[in-house]
């Protein structure tokens, strides 16, 4: 099983970038512990961040010659971008949206995902365990179960 994590823009500076709401750790620590957990589970588990729509979007299409399902925290993106809902359709992959963040308690326009009807489910506010709940989400569907 092989799975893509995308991280969108901002992400690069986990760690610093607000840390009450985004926590300490940083990006290449979280994706350490994902890779790690991944592998347990037999997943052969890659990540990847971009600040850049454009460069996201081909994320996922090369994700589309390789692997077998895509997590992604699209970060602001998540709340205007057709783009990447269309991209993320046309792959024809099963995904999953996260976020760090409990983004239906924060600003109003957070509340809001364009990206989640492309998505088998969207998880939130679990800090970096966001993205571990979400391994196992997509594990499961891709077992059939
Ligand atoms: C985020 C929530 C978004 O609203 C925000 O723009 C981010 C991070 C999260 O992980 O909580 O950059 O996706």
């Amino acid at each position: 099983m092989k799975i893509l994590v995308i991280h969108g823009p901002n992400l690069n500076l986990l760690g610093r970038r607000e840390p009450g709401i985004y926590g300490t750790d940083t990006l290449a620590e979280i994706d350490a512990e994902l890779v790690a957990y991944g592998k347990e589970k037999g997943i052969d588990l890659r990540t990847a961040q971009d600040n850049s729509e454009g460069a996201i979007i081909d994320l996922i299409h090369e994700a589309m010659t390789w692997a077998d399902g895509i997590i992604i925290n699209p970060a602001a993106y998540t709340h205007y971008s057709y783009a990447i809902y269309d991209a993320l359709r046309a792959s024809g992959l099963p995904s999953v949206e996260v976020h760090l963040s409990a983004i239906h308690r924060r600003e109003k326009f957070r509340a809001h995902s364009v990206i989640a009807p492309a998505c088998l489910e969207q998880i939130a506010g679990h800090g970096k365990r966001s993205y571990f709940i979400a391994i196992d989400v997509l594990y499961r569907y891709l077992n059939g179960d």
